[in-house]
């Protein structure tokens, strides 16, 4: 099994430039099929969950080349208005295909997701705004099968029960090729929507309220391949933040957009940490000692629940207790018995952590069961004495684009070891990839 070694009690000092945002790349990626054309799109993190969207896509009948971040696909055809179980399995996000399928195709058959275990996750929200544009569904086999009778999506109003981002995105991507006006209220605000929609009103959709609860969409007959620049990813950001705080050390991010990140900048000065803002940098100082922070994960601008299991890490090193409240995931509390493992002391009632600070963190093997949470562990690690091993890298390679060379740049004493050659290999280091 593949594992990175990491030997803690390092501070790291340096620069670390950051890269485009996963979470904004996926929709983005596969809003491409709108639009029938030739697409670039630049600024695209090289990550596990970016190849399988271009695996879809490719499945689909839309061809990709990647030449490092920028990623040309050609969309001209679609053949197969399918997301296949072998692919959704990997990435939960390719229920993202069923919005642009329904509005290109008038179909889409979308196995339903798989992807990181923290909870449900249940799509009753996509479903319930695309029956409103006019798809019916049935569920069989597995899969969603959606059809669209006459062809072509209809404006309606929706009012979701829950701010969903990713629903929020396939309502959106669904309704700028629908027939007339769409008002979508309740809907997730999170910078990757907005992000979303810049590029959907690049290529010539109208799109008003995106970044607020409402979305006013006027539906338009065709859309036009646009070139667009993914937003930094204010999550792997805020990872690296943790780390310079974690280790006492100094680190400046480049190439970030600081306006995305306050609440964790927030969470960070409460901690004591000193912040130094430019217009697309950011620098941490870590403090002598770390105090302690209540949070509370909400939907943006709240405090973002993919940063919950890292600050939780940083709090373990606090001096006193901290409580860590999850309101968005029910089952995004798994790295507490890892972390636990390598001497931090939290409990769980609920919904709610309680974390006291100040133990001594020491090296142990651990074990990642989703995204975040196998960086909160690399984050202890890095302040643990000691050599501690992170397996299952599977999580890490979905989310963050060259960890390791990032981490070693900035002083960190860390390696991976890989049984399989193949993964050693990525990310490839060549300069041009057929995917
Ligand atoms: C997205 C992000 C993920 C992040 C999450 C919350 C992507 C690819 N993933 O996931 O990194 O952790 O937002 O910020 O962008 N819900 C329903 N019904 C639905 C849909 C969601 O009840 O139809 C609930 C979920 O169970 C959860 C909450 O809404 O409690 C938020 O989930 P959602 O915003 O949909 O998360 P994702 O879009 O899957």
């Amino acid at each position: 099994m593949d594992k990175i070694v990491i030997r803690g009690g390092r501070p790291l000092n340096g620069t670390v430039p950051i890269s485009g945002a996963k979470n904004a790349a996926l929709p983005i990626l596969i809003a491409t099929l709108l639009a029938p054309g030739e697409h670039r799109l630049s600024n695209v993190p090289r990550l596990v969950d970016v190849s399988s969207m271009l695996s879809l896509l490719g499945r689909i009948g839309c061809p990709s080349l990647v030449h490092g971040n920028d990623v040309r696909l050609d969309t001209s055809r679609v053949s197969f208005c399918e997301a296949p179980y072998d692919l959704v399995r990997k990435m939960r996000a390719s229920v993202l295909a069923l919005g642009p399928l329904l509005a290109r195709c008038g179909e889409a058959h979308v196995s339903l997701p798989g992807g990181c275990a923290i909870g449900t996750r249940p799509i009753d929200q996509h479903l319930k705004g695309l029956e409103a544009l006019g798809a019916r569904f049935e569920l069989s086999g597995g899969y969603v099968h959606g059809h669209v009778d006459g062809g072509r999506l209809q404006g309606a109003h929706i009012q979701l029960d829950v701010p969903t981002v990713t629903g929020t995105e396939n309502i959106l991507m669904a309704a700028v090729l629908a027939k007339g006006e769409s008002r979508i209220e309740g809907v997730a605000r999170e910078p990757e929507i907005v992000d979303l929609a810049r590029y959907l009103q690049g290529m010539g959709a109208q799109i008003e309220g995106a970044g607020t609860d409402t979305l006013l969409v006027q539906g338009v007959d065709t859309l036009t391949p646009a070139p667009h620049s993914i937003l930094p990813d204010r999550i792997e950001a805020g990872t690296y933040l943790v780390a310079g705080a974690i280790t006492g050390g100094d680190l400046t991010l480049t190439g970030v957009r600081p306006d995305d990140l306050t609440p964790v900048l927030t969470a960070l000065r409460q901690a004591g940490c000193t912040l130094t803002l430019g217009s697309d940098t950011i620098r941490v100082q870590a403090p002598e000692r770390i105090s302690p922070v209540d949070l509370t994960t909400l939907p943006h601008p709240g405090f973002p629940t993919d940063m919950q299991a890292q600050l939780m890490a940083l709090m373990t090193m606090a001096d006193g207790e901290s409580h860590i409240t999850e309101t968005i995931f029910e089952n995004r509390f798994m790295h507490v018995p890892e972390l636990n493992r390598l001497g931090a002391r939290i409990s769980v009632d609920g919904n709610r952590a309680t974390v006291t600070g100040g133990l001594p963190l020491a090296g142990a093997t651990v074990m990642a069961t989703d995204l975040r949470a196998s960086a909160s562990l690399v984050l202890a690690g890095l302040a643990a004495s000691g050599e501690t091993e992170v397996l299952r890298l599977y999580h890490l390679d979905r989310g963050y684009e060259n960890l390791l060379e990032k981490l070693q740049a900035v002083g960190a004493d860390v390696s991976r070891t890989a049984d399989d050659p193949r993964v050693r290999q990525f990310p490839a280091k060549t300069d041009a990839q057929a995917v």
